[in-house]
């Protein structure tokens, strides 16, 4: 049997936050995040939301895709960087909330390739007799910006989106899946403090060090370069030409990044799923939710070739390739 995905979902928060909301908060202007970043506006929680109300939300919709109840879920893995709290998981609250009462569950950390990670753990499980693994990407990025920041906070958005993997024919399904990481770029992307090694205190509050700083200029370039890698390792590894893939969805971080990484990569403009005009960069929530907005949109069709991309924070890079 191989594994495949029998359903997606996604759910944002209902507030959005524009680029002209920003240019009231801090120095910056909605030319300079359009032509910089391809961001037009994100979705921010409601206070008192958490992310496990986002992933419980998208788990809901993947699970009414794949014409499947939560007590067929055997596990539950929920990518996410900005947890409900440091423990218990969020993928535990959100096996409560939904009903799984047989299904497992841990979170998995992998900043914006959280999703592709699981994903590949699922795969794993599922070709090894796993009947039903539901992998979530949920992210409440807006807790760890420093919204008085201008090289960040134009970034970053909320959200979440969930798939759901199953046993299905060998001629359809996730084709394999490609794991990287260097953790000697950890200080190019990290929330430095409010973790073991500066624990919260006032000072870490102070110096806002339980916020996101990122050396972006940096990763930009490594971003590019890393995501080129991880596709051409996709294809490579298929025995198929990059030209045949139908559909290319990276992580949605900066829109010269995904242009760059599609020309490198000889791919068409069309083949490129984006979305990252509505939502920012919604770390590893980002691929799950683009993913169900193609699918939606009928962009996905049974028997395309999908391509799935990320980069992040680690650092880490992963891709994903899919027989639909
Ligand atoms: N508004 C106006 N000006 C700004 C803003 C802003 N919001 N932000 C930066 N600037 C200014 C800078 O201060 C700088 O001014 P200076 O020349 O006077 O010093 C100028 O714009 C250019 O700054 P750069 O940093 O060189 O701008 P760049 O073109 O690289 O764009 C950006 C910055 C958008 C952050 C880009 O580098 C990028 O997207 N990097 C990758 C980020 C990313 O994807 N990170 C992934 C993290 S996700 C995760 O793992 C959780």
């Amino acid at each position: 049997m191989n594994s495949v995905i029998l359903g997606t979902g996604a759910y944002v928060p209902h507030r959005i936050l524009t680029n002209l909301d920003l240019e009231r908060m801090v120095d910056t202007s909605n030319t300079w995040i359009v032509e910089r970043t391809g961001i037009r506006e994100r979705r921010i929680v409601e206070p008192g939301q958490a992310c496990s109300d986002l992933a419980v939300e998208a788990a809901k919709r993947a699970l009414t895709a794949a014409d499947l109840a939560a007590t067929d879920i055997d596990l539950i893995l929920l990518a996410t960087c900005t947890g409900d709290s440091p423990l218990p998981s969020t993928a535990c609250i959100t096996q409560h909330r939904l009903g799984a009462k047989r299904a497992a569950a841990c979170d998995i950390s992998a900043a914006c390739c959280g999703f592709i990670y699981a994903l590949a753990i699922a795969d794993a499980y599922v070709k090894t007799g796993l009947r039903h693994v539901l992998v979530i990407g949920a992210e409440v990025m807006s807790v760890i910006t420093d919204w008085t920041d201008r090289n960040t906070c134009v970034l970053f958005g909320d959200g979440a989106g969930a798939v759901v993997v199953g046993q299905g024919p060998e001629s359809a399904g996730i084709l394999s899946t490609h794991l990287y990481a260097n953790g000697g770029f950890s200080d190019m992307i990290q929330v430095p403090g409010a973790g073991s090694r500066e624990p919260a205190s006032e000072q870490v509050l102070a110096g806002k060090r339980c916020f996101i700083k990122m050396k972006g200029n940096e990763t930009f370039k490594i971003a590019v370069k890393s995501m080129e890698e991880a596709s051409k390792a996709a294809v490579a590894a298929n025995g198929v030409a990059i030209q045949e893939v139908d559909m290319f969805i990276p992580h949605q971080a900066n829109m010269r990044i995904l242009n760059a990484v599609s020309q490198r990569l000889g791919l068409a403009k069309e083949k490129l799923m984006i979305n990252l005009d509505r939502f920012g960069n919604t770390s590893a929530a980002s691929i799950p939710l683009a993913l169900d907005e193609a699918i939606q949109g009928g962009r996905i069709r049974k028997g395309n070739l999908v391509l799935l991309a990320a980069f992040g924070a680690g650092l880490t890079w992963a891709s994903a390739l899919i027989r639909w």
